[in-house]
């Protein structure tokens, strides 16, 4: 009985002790600033060893530019931005059509400045058989107030106005009339 209870207490131990995995690093012995990994000694810091030239420091063991932009060399009204050369005025050299203006490098409908008068002829002709005289709507929607952007979205949104031609500046022109009405 007391063999039995003592084996018992034993055996789990025995157990443990067979599955644990020998230590690679175990009899392995490293000189000052490295350590072992897996079995191998290794530089704690791989920079340790290296020396870089000015302007450039040690990153992982590597010799990088302490800033991308050196060394390069950009034409007249670009400048370098993370090592690329890039336009100084994404609009330099952008020419737009009357009407529009350039935003970040795009030619856009102009949203302000329109002409009230244009406005109102334009509305008359093309629009207000279908939104009103007073734009207050009949067999489109209600567009009282609507600005330049949201007439556009609204144009190019229904294909019911496939027939028109409008052209990006109208649309400035048609805020400043529907601001009349209001
Ligand atoms: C042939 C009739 C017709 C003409 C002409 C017409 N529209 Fe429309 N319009 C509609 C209809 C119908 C809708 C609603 C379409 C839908 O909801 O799918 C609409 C929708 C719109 C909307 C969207 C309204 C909203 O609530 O989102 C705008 C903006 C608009 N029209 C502006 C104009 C302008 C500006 C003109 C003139 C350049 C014009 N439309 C000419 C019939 C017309």
């Amino acid at each position: 009985m007391r063999k039995l209870l003592f084996l018992g207490m034993v055996l789990p131990f025995v157990g443990i002790a067979c599955v644990t995995a020998v230590d690679p690093c175990a009899d392995v012995t490293c000189d000052q600033g490295e350590s072992c990994v897996e079995g191998e000694c290794v530089a704690d810091d791989p920079c340790a060893d290296i020396v870089c030239t000015t302007g450039f420091s040690c990153v992982d063991g590597a010799c990088v530019a302490d800033d991308p932009c050196e060394g390069v060399t950009c034409d007249e009204g670009e400048s370098c931005v993370d090592g690329a050369c890039v336009a100084d005025d994404p609009c330099e050299g952008v020419t737009c059509d009357e009407g529009e203006s350039c935003v970040d490098g795009e030619c856009v409908a102009d949203m302000t400045g329109g002409d009230a008068e244009v406005g109102a002829a334009f509305y008359a002709t093309n629009c207000s058989a279908c939104h009103a005289d007073d734009a207050s709507g009949n067999i489109g929607p209600n567009i009282q107030g609507f600005t330049a952007a949201e007439l556009q979205t609204g144009v190019e949104g229904a294909g019911i106005h496939g027939s028109i031609t409008i052209e990006a500046g109208d649309y400035a022109d048609l805020e400043a009339f529907l601001a009349t009405l209001l």
